[in-house]
């Protein structure tokens, strides 16, 4: 299987356009040693051929440009088989609207994610130009399926969703009941290796069903948004802590370093990585921390080979 890290960054990317922290300010400048992330998708493959992206950024243009195995080839393709969705985020699905031309799409979701997303968004239209545009495909958690190409032809992956802690998206609090299926933890399989990747880039707590979802993984890669939960209160940057937005923070005492110190998995990193956070700096404590734990923080452009 192979596994290219298209965007590595939260909500917002790093650096983000209204934000003055030290980290933004810092990569700006080029006055810390850090790199700058686009927002968070990943894109997996068994062959190097078709694609499946995780999740839809909205830089998701200049991260098929980056990267040539997503370019067409031919007048009118794309080797992007479909759109695995993980959650109903702006940052991991207003991409979808910049595929806007004219091109058959697939796109994997829960039933909840896919009418947050369709329902009462006029811009969804766009994808609606004619019949047969979007096909989308039902993310049942617990239930492992073939990953289709756009063909209808088995990949050689499989995937299963796992419903995991999260909540709805911020756009769509107040409107919708929230549910186990708003934030689903992905595993991918290549049937031929047996080769597996473990997908939880929005993870509220770790409960049993995380670690399952991460247990014994050839790679894994886990909600590494904030470092500690009061990091936006602490900067001046917002008055929520990371529990109130769902992530469970990297470091401290109930952090995912610790609670998964005994983790079995061949790669660990930490991806969504929130521009606060001070792990984004190569030569942190925080960064040395987390690699003294065998985790490393991705970056874009990434590529592993399971
Ligand atoms: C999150 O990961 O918490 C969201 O992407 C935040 C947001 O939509 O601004
Ligand atoms: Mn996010
Ligand atoms: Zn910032």
């Amino acid at each position: 299987m192979r596994v290219r890290v298209l965007g590595s960054a939260a909500g917002g990317g790093f650096p983000q356009w209204n934000c003055g922290c030290p980290n933004c300010r810092g990569v700006r400048d080029r006055t810390i040693e850090a790199t700058p992330r686009t927002q968070e998708s990943v894109a997996v493959s068994a062959d190097g051929d078709g694609w499946f992206l995780l999740n839809a950024s909205p830089e998701i243009r200049q991260q098929i440009e980056a990267f040539p195995p997503l370019h067409p080839r031919a007048a009118r393709d794309t080797p992007i088989q479909a759109v695995v969705l993980t959650n109903g985020d702006l940052d991991h699905c207003l991409g979808l609207l910049s595929l806007r031309e004219s091109q058959p799409i697939a796109i994997y979701a829960t039933d909840s994610v896919r009418r947050g997303f369709t329902e009462r968004n006029v811009f969804y239209r766009t994808l609606e130009r004619f019949d047969g545009q979007v096909t989308w495909r039902r993310l049942v958690p617990g239930q492992p399926q073939d990953l289709l190409l756009a063909t209808g032809r088995p990949s050689g992956l499989t995937i299963e969703a796992r419903a995991v802690p999260g909540k709805p998206p911020i756009h769509l609090e107040q409107l919708e009941p929230s549910g186990p299926e708003d934030n689903v933890a992905l595993r991918i399989r290549e049937a031929a290796s047996g080769r597996q990747l473990s997908y939880a880039s929005a993870v509220g707590a770790i409960t049993g069903a995380v670690r399952e979802t991460l247990e014994g993984a050839d790679c894994v890669f886990l909600d590494g948004t904030f470092w500690s939960a009061d990091e936006l209160i602490v900067g001046g940057l917002g008055d929520k802590r990371a529990e109130q937005m769902a992530h469970v923070p990297v470091g401290g005492a109930d952090g995912s370093l610790a609670q998964l110190a005994g983790l079995a998995a061949a790669r660990k990193l930490y991806i969504h990585v929130n521009n606060t956070n001070p792990m984004l700096r190569d030569d942190s404590p925080q960064r040395a921390e987390a690699e003294r734990a065998g985790w490393r923080v991705a970056s874009d452009g990434l590529e592993l080979s399971l």
